[in-house]
């Protein structure tokens, strides 16, 4: 699953609560310093605040994916404005997920499902959390960050190369098991490219 447009906002009653209480005065564009922002990986705890917000891959439970995290495996990072949970991303740690595009860029990290909720983005919240994955990575050791991006989604293609990404792989097919308009399990394949951008 490359990209993610969450629905969350219906049932997200905290959130309306709150851009309702802050009415349009908060989030300026483009002043991340403004607000107050925090990046951090979840754990257990934080389990019944980012219910709504962390999708899980189909077929798999958010408990699932901590385990993942446990394990090593993964990341589940967080972006919070005050108590909200805003923003969101995975990173595979042991190299890309898709295997044609792990068989020739082994070992390079990937984020995935990098996804900000609609009424704050274009706030640098997406590049805060993206910068988060980056420091970790190189904390890490590793020196290079992947990810892939659909053909389709061009504005975050853009945003990827302002911040440093450059093509590696032009062309592979992200497939991934979902459900269909009539709710039945069925295949998705969306046509991607995948990133790479070298951490100094
Ligand atoms: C891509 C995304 C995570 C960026 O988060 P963000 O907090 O808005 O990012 P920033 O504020 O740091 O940067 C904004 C830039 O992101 C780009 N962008 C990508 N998709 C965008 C979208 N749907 N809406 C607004 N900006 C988007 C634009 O280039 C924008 O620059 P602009 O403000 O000059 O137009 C967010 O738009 C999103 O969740 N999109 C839907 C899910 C998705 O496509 N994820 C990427 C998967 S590969």
């Amino acid at each position: 699953m490359t990209c993610l447009e969450p629905s969350i906002l219906g049932n997200f009653s905290k959130l309306q609560r709150y851009l309702a209480f802050k009415k349009h005065q908060i989030l300026p564009r483009r002043h991340c310093s403004a607000i107050n922002l925090k990046i951090r990986q979840i754990n257990e705890t934080d389990t019944s605040a980012i219910k709504d917000l962390v999708r899980s891959s189909y077929g798999r439970t958010l408990a699932e994916e901590l385990e993942d995290q446990n394990r090593g495996l993964t990341s589940i990072i967080v972006a919070w404005v005050d108590t909200i949970p805003c923003g969101y991303s995975f990173v595979s740690w042991k190299g890309p997920r898709d295997p044609e595009v792990r068989s020739k860029l082994p070992n390079i990290p990937e984020f995935y499902c990098l996804t900000v909720i609609e009424p704050f983005r274009c706030r640098g919240i997406g590049t805060a959390l993206i910068d988060f994955m980056e420091k970790t990575a190189r904390n890490q050791g590793f020196t290079q960050m992947g990810l892939g991006v659909a053909h389709t989604n061009l504005r975050a293609h853009t945003l990827y190369q302002h911040l440093g990404y450059k093509e590696a792989i032009e062309e592979y097919y992200d497939r991934y098991p979902c459900l269909d308009e009539t709710g039945h399990p069925k295949e998705a394949a969306d046509l991607c490219r995948f990133m790479v951008k070298n951490l100094d």
